[in-house]
């Protein structure tokens, strides 16, 4: 008998989580504007808000915080980390920052300039907030592909060359500093960008005369994909596939809390010392001297230690075996979510599941508010809400796409836990034709208002 699949650890510490009631979660839900940002964590179950800083360390990372060095200048904790990035990325240099947006800030406080064009794939929300909060333009140039949940591509969060191509072409090149590649792409469904697809667009930077950028929350993931996916890789290791992903990009910036899987933590990494020396000013000034940045050098050095942790292949099958685990579950019960499964989540597809709840009324909060009623789980809306306001119109932008992401945490939560979640999404889903409305906006911010943002029943 073959034997079945099973995780490539053990667990040795856990944390208690609380059940609740539906009349508790519909008071709770109520006092926090039906905003799942806004509930307590102990009155969540299940969580899949996020998978970024969510995940469990490691005994080997929790052995690295006891060796921290905390000093403030050349502190050990900081060639730790450096090493790790040459040895695993191959970059030179390298800025410490207290997360992912942190480095965007950085970095392109360095590149980026009013007026300018970033072409990318689906830019992550504090990626493009980044970008229009200095007056340029996020431009979209992904495959459009990627708009149909139920077309079967490996490879969803690729580039569109052709678009990206006409606006390298129509546009002065000096206003485009650089095009993102975001591995794997989370906004369109952690779904990954083939090697194919980013040896294409730094030929395409080569040829008109700009870099490549990568933001790589979630790298690893990709390179999973790559290996499975692409044909040529399928014996390739994980650190091979990552080492020429990134012999394609010149810059890049991550958000440590996922692929690191770390609670805290990022950077900015990049070939040219010129940029280095540049955005050094800006890390100093946002972040902190240059050897710690916005981190402690117990965090680094967790961090170095979760990127090599993170690119192992048996963390990488075990992890992006339970996404799938969910995914066939979703299958039998008949809910929607985009194809393939992607690394870090399940974005199902909150038009299919709701179909009589109006777009004006924001079908994947209304489902996400309906999952944690029915189960005390707690999703996160990737619709219009998260689209924000067009910056120059102020119109409300709909999205192709309304999905609701269940994120799931590294070596967090057991496949148990999947089923309920399955099983709570079927329950809503059965009730699909009972819910007809959804929720209307009390009160936005001006930018990046799905965080903070206050609803009430439509
Ligand atoms: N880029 C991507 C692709 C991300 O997914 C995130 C964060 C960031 C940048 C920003 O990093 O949070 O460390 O400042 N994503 C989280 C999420 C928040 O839930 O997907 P950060």
């Amino acid at each position: 008998m073959e034997l079945p699949f099973s995780e490539s650890y053990r667990i040795k510490m856990v944390e208690t989580i609380k059940k609740s009631t539906r009349k508790e979660r519909e008071a709770w839900m109520k006092e926090a504007k039906y905003n799942l940002f806004k509930l307590k964590s102990d009155y969540v179950f299940i969580d899949l808000l996020t998978d970024s800083g969510t995940g469990a360390m490691s005994d080997k990372q929790w052995s690295e915080m006891m060796l921290g060095d905390e000093s403030y200048a050349g502190a050990r904790s900081y060639f730790k980390m450096k090493s790790a990035i040459k040895d695993i990325l191959g970059f030179d240099y390298f800025l410490p920052t207290h997360q992912g947006r942190a480095a965007e800030n950085v970095l392109f406080s360095t590149l980026v300039k009013e007026g300018d064009i970033i072409p990318g794939n689906a830019h992550f929300d504090t990626t493009k907030g980044h970008i229009e909060f200095r007056k340029a333009v996020a431009l979209d140039c992904t495959i459009d592909e990627a708009n149909d949940t139920q077309l079967e591509h490996p490879f969803k969060g690729n580039l569109d060359l052709h678009k990206l191509e006409e606006a390298l072409k129509n546009n002065p090149i000096e206003k485009i500093p650089m095009i993102i590649v975001t591995v794997t792409c989370n906004t369109s469904g952690g779904q990954p960008v083939s090697m194919e697809n980013m040896k294409g667009v730094k030929a395409l930077a080569d040829k008109y005369g700009t870099k490549v950028m990568y933001d790589s929350a979630r790298f690893a993931e990709n390179a999973y994909f790559i290996k499975l996916r692409e044909k040529g890789y399928e014996n390739k290791s994980i650190r091979e596939i990552v080492k020429e992903m990134y012999s394609y990009a010149d810059m890049m910036t991550m958000s440590s809390k996922k692929d690191a899987i770390v609670n805290m933590g990022g950077f900015t990494a990049m070939k040219e010392e010129e940029i280095f020396r540049k955005a050094s000013t800006f890390n100093i000034m946002f972040e902190g001297y240059l050897t710690y940045g916005g981190m402690s050098g117990r965090d680094m050095n967790a961090l170095a230690q979760g990127l090599y942790e993170g690119t192992e292949f048996e963390y990488l099958e075990t992890r992006i075996k339970q996404v799938e685990y969910l995914g066939k579950k979703l299958d039998e019960y008949g809910i929607k979510y985009q194809r393939p499964v992607g690394g870090h989540a399940i974005f199902v597809d909150a038009k299919q599941v709701l179909p009589n709840v109006p777009r004006e009324e924001f079908p994947a909060q209304t489902l996400g508010v309906e999952l944690y009623l029915e189960a005390g789980i707690r999703g996160v809306e990737i619709g219009a809400i998260l689209a924000d306001r067009d910056p120059v119109t102020r119109e409300n932008r709909y999205p192709e796409l309304e999905m609701l992401r269940l994120a799931i945490p590294r070596r967090t939560y057991t496949n148990n836990h999947m089923d309920v979640i399955a099983a709570a999404l079927k329950n809503v889903a059965d009730r699909s034709n009972e819910i007809k409305r959804g929720y209307k906006i009390t009160w936005e911010a001006p930018i990046m208002r799905h965080f903070t943002v206050e609803l009430d029943k439509a």
